[in-house]
């Protein structure tokens, strides 16, 4: 192997798509902060009246640029914004940008995608599909290409129960789903397999992508579920509510008390920060094995980036740590104490929902109409609900994974490049991991300072009682309903 990661770029340029997502903010971030490059090109749209370039320089003086701040206090001259819609025949470049793509990039990681689970199948093979599709067009016509990473995702071939890192058929390819959206058809019936159209979408641009293996130096990684950072630029740091974050956000607050999800399964989560120096791994891999400038019969290289295989943790132990976290530092404007009874038993949750959720929702509303407020609860416990309802596939199921390509690469790197790009899971430490994620949760999703522990400490030792009062209410009218109506 040639160079180390960091020089790997050289004075080169990079583009990058969904660089104002999750993902793509640490992405830019960690490659303006430990690698050299000459320009960083980012693809983004205008959006909820925000013009592209406005949308960049609001998320750069976000608390995650803090640190670049300080470390290259002049990273935004390396940063070039490219007005740009994946939807878009030709992405909506503008000629200018087009050719100064065409031009300069030398490096290109896709990131841009929807992650909405409840995505109409029309949209999320629009932006999915069609918009991988736009960029690989692009690349095909890029001067000096280097390398090209696609980000994917673990679960992509989630009716499977063993991934290995392989391309899998389809019944359908991307082109017959899009003739047939274009048809208006009803949509296929091998989605049913899947859970959901984002991973769907997912599964079939892999197959598109398989179709460019002699015509870019391309790879594909394939996370499993992003959480949050571990240490990079700061522990904790996580920015939406989507996925494992909401929930953790729901129990800490002590909202969400019945959930399906079965506790004996293995969960498979990868911190956002490790992730991103993956993805730089991989790059670096997908240069080298393209350096002969020869990309005819290299078939793009897959890595599943996964945690289970060499370090695995089951949901029980997972939960147990989101308790130890929430012990420690609990939020302030929580609702109430937390605590929640998962099960694998759609009919128990079902029950489950109406005694711990509907109920006491109706309620807390019924105390806001007559203090003259609007009701709210019901309404978030719906959407709290229809949101776990989303994940039930990825928190009932567990799926084998191999990632002998990603541990390859691993063994592959230098010290120096494993100290600064750090993706390895041996002795990874949960128990830390978990107890940070919840930190950051209160942080980052919830607004709290820990200013406010003392408090909150105090309030929830309150909380616990009232809690315990309420249990041995329920008990006594429990014994006091059976006395009357079966003696
Ligand atoms: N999060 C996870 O747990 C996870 C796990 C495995 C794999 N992944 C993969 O990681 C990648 C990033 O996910 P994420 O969690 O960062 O998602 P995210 O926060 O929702 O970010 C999505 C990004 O894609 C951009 N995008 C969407 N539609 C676009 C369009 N039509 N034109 C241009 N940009 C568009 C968004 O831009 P706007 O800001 O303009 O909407 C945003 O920057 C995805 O490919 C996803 O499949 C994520």
């Amino acid at each position: 192997m040639e160079g180390s990661i960091a020089e790997l770029f050289g004075n080169g340029t990079i583009f990058i798509t969904g660089s104002t997502g999750f993902l793509g903010k640490i992405l830019t971030e960690k490659l303006l902060r430990s690698c050299s490059m000459k320009t960083i090109a980012l693809l983004v749209r205008s959006k909820k009246g925000f013009d592209s370039n406005q949308r960049i320089t609001d998320i750069c003086n976000q608390s995650m640029f803090d640190r670049l701040r300080i470390e290259k206090p002049d990273f935004m001259t390396k940063i070039k914004i490219i007005d740009g819609d994946l939807e878009q025949p030709s992405l909506g470049l503008s000629t200018e940008d087009h050719d100064w793509l065409i031009e300069n990039v030398n490096f290109v990681f896709h990131c841009a995608a929807t992650v909405k689970f409840n995505e109409t199948l029309e949209i999320a093979t629009r932006i999915n599909i069609q918009g991988t599709e736009n960029l690989l067009e692009l690349a095909t016509q890029i001067n000096h290409l280097k390398g090209y990473v696609h980000v994917s995702t673990a679960y992509s071939h989630s009716p499977r129960s063993e991934i290995k890192e392989q391309f899998y058929p389809v019944s359908i390819s991307a082109e017959e789903l899009k003739n047939l959206i274009k048809r208006d058809e009803n949509p296929p019936k091998v989605l049913e397999d899947w859970s959901n159209t984002y991973t769907f979408t997912k599964a079939l641009t892999e197959n598109l992508i398989s179709t460019y293996e002699n015509k870019l130096p391309i790879s594909i990684v394939r996370p499993s579920i992003i959480g949050c950072t571990k240490s990079e630029p700061e522990p904790g740091w996580v920015d939406n509510m989507n996925g494992l974050s909401g929930v953790i956000a729901a129990l800490t607050i002590g909202m969400l008390r019945t959930m399906q999800l079965s506790t004996d399964k293995i969960s498979d989560v990868v911190p956002l920060d490790y992730t991103v120096n993956a993805l730089i791994g991989v790059m670096w891999d997908t240069v080298n094995r393209h350096r002969d400038g020869n990309n005819k019969n290299k078939e793009p290289k897959i890595y599943n980036y996964v945690s289970s295989v060499e370090s695995s943790i089951r949901r029980e132990k997972f939960i147990q740590y989101i308790y130890e976290g929430y012990y420690q530092i609990p939020p302030l404007e929580s609702m109430w104490y937390m605590f929640c009874i998962f099960t694998a038993n759609r009919w128990i949750v079902n029950i489950l929902r109406f005694i711990l959720h509907r109920i006491p929702g109706a309620l807390v509303d019924l105390s806001f109409v007559i203090r003259g407020k609007k009701p709210k609860i019901l309404k978030i416990y719906k959407k709290i609900e229809n949101s776990t309802d989303l994940l039930k596939d990825f928190t009932t199921r567990e799926w084998k994974f191999d990632n002998s390509n990603t541990r390859e690469l691993w063994s592959s790197l230098s010290q120096e490049d494993r100290k600064t790009f750090w993706f390895g899971f041996e002795e990874f430490d949960w128990k830390e991991y978990i107890k940070c994620y919840v930190y950051g949760v209160r942080k980052h999703l919830l607004h709290e300072d820990l200013s406010n522990i003392p408090r909150a400490l105090s309030k929830h030792r309150k909380l616990y009682w009232l809690h315990l009062l309420c249990i041995f209410l329920i008990v006594c009218i429990v014994f006091l309903v059976y006395w009357m109506f079966m003696t």
